[in-house]
């Protein structure tokens, strides 16, 4: 029987485009008693650096209406246990994609973590993510500069045969120009979009909620300027596009992909609700049949 759910990511088969983002979902474990993983297409883990990171002095989380800021500050326990226990553990129970994200503060360490990350089996497609806005000197630096990207994505595909996804910033004027340049590079794919740059501000003690003044804005309120960004990056590149950035229920599945997007991000919504994925799976079917979608591979781009 076909899967009608099924998509092509540059020659990976996904068994659907459903995929929690980075920073959403740990490294998969943590979620594996709650929800089935092996429902998911595929998995993007906490993003990595060379050296384990204890991440942003606390709070690091504001809410807002529809969405929230986080500054994690990319906490994680650096590239060599990503690649000797949390992704070989994860392929021992998961059978769909597993996503390494990884961050760096030079491109001497995206390149040093990508060829870590390039020597494990058990990960699938690199995800390089230049478009932290919780870290100085590193991240969003590398992803809000033309020149600088390509210079990131050159030194990896120089170190990796795996396919690579630069992650961009939303924080730009011009999302195109930096896509382009990934393309141009090498990049075999782009994700979009990170956070937006945000703050709150607690009246009471007049004084920033988070304790590192800002951070990143996600949720349902960015989906319009996500979807947006989507459709230019997936109109001006040949490349495929994983789109992410406040998708909640089915109808936005649908919605990226229309707008060009191969595979779909899944984040803030994780935090709300850990069964965000399958709840949006289940639903897909019987939505696909209202809107006469017989393959969600036929709608990708088509607007
Ligand atoms: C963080 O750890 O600060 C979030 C990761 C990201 O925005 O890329």
């Amino acid at each position: 029987m076909v899967n009608r759910l099924a998509v092509n990511l540059c020659g990976i088969p996904m068994q659907n485009p459903l995929v929690p983002a980075s920073g959403s979902f740990g490294f998969g474990l943590e979620l594996a008693d709650t929800l089935d993983l092996n429902l998911l297409g595929g998995i993007s883990l906490k993003g990595t650096t060379r050296e384990a990171r204890f991440g942003n002095p606390t709070p690091r989380i504001a809410e807002c209406t529809a969405g929230m800021i986080n500054s994690v500050g990319l906490q994680n326990p650096g590239i060599e246990v990503l690649v000797s226990e949390k992704a070989p553990a994860l392929r021992r129970i998961y059978r769909g994609v597993i996503i390494a994200n990884i961050s760096g503060y030079s491109v001497e360490e995206y390149a040093f973590n990508c060829g870590r990350a390039d020597a494990c089996p058990d990960i699938d497609l690199l995800e390089v993510n230049i478009s932290c806005p919780n870290v100085h000197g590193g991240g969003m630096a590398f992803g809000t500069e033309p020149k600088l990207a390509a210079a990131v994505t050159r030194a990896v595909k120089e170190v990796t045969e795996k396919p690579v996804f630069i992650k961009l910033s939303p924080n730009v004027t011009d999302i195109v120009s930096i896509a382009k340049a990934c393309e141009d590079a090498g990049a075999d794919g782009i994700t979009l979009v990170n956070t937006f740059l945000g703050m709150r501000i607690d009246i009471a003690r007049r004084q920033p909620v988070i304790a590192n003044k800002m951070g990143g804005f996600s949720g349902a309120a960015i989906f319009p300027i996500a979807l947006r960004m989507v459709y230019q990056v997936a109109h001006a590149c040949r490349i495929p596009v994983m789109g992410c950035g406040g998708v909640q229920r089915a109808e936005d599945v649908i919605e990226m992909m229309m707008a060009g997007a191969t595979a779909v991000q899944v984040g803030a919504e994780n935090l709300r609700n850990p069964m965000a994925c399958p709840e949006m799976l289940e639903a897909l079917p019987e939505l696909m049949d209202r809107l006469g979608i017989k393959c969600l591979q036929d709608i990708i781009g088509v607007v």
